[in-house]
């Protein structure tokens, strides 16, 4: 009887090889001519960023701080995580026509600086659902502060650019920010 079910053997062997055979076959990576992927055109966004720390709707808050920040002047080691409107001019009811959503955190000991970690998420226009990265150094006293733009996604995929901020208004401590951005995609 048990000799019967050997012709059976290498068949079932053949079928696993070709079941291995087929799976190795499948590509870990493909790469694809530069071509498909060279960013066509230079978008240029310009929006107000308002950061509200204070009042009954704060959209910015103080998630930690290491002891001793209330007396250092540049709050230094303080992150604040924000859902900032961006709206379409300087005031605040203006039309809104995205997020900045992420965190920003005092990280200069001798002046007041912030590293900025967003994502820029768009709700209006032709760039509604899209979203680009913005991640870089903020020196808030400073007349121009330029970060940069390191992705992005939906029409923002492969993004680069740049991003030069201004304060437009400080009531306090909450900041109205001009934004020009500039984005190959
Ligand atoms: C520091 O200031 C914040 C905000 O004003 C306050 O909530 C916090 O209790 C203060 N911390 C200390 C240690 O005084
Ligand atoms: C933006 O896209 C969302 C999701 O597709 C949609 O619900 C919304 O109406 C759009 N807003 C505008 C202003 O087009």
């Amino acid at each position: 009887m048990a000799k019967c079910f050997l012709p059976l053997i290498p068949l079932f062997l053949i079928v696993l090889l070709l079941a291995v055979a087929v799976s190795e076959s499948k590509a870990y990576s493909t790469t694809t001519p530069f071509e498909g992927h060279k960013p066509e055109k230079l978008s240029h966004l310009h929006f107000y960023f308002h950061d509200v720390i204070t009042g009954d709707k704060p959209t910015a808050i103080r998630v930690a701080a290491p002891p001793g920040t209330n007396s250092s002047a540049v709050s230094f080691g303080v992150v604040m995580i924000a859902d900032d409107p961006l709206t379409e001019g300087p005031d605040p009811s203006s039309k809104e026509v995205g997020r900045a959503q992420g965190m920003y955190v005092s990280t200069d000991m001798n002046m007041l600086s912030f590293t900025m970690v967003f994502n820029l998420v768009f709700t209006e226009g032709e760039f509604n659902g899209s979203t680009i990265a913005m991640y870089g150094r903020n020196p808030i006293m400073s007349k121009v502060r330029e970060m940069p733009i390191i992705g992005g996604t939906g029409v923002f995929r492969f993004a680069r650019g740049y991003a030069q901020a201004r304060t437009y208004k400080l009531v306090g401590l909450n900041a109205v920010v001009e934004y020009n951005v500039f984005i190959w995609h």
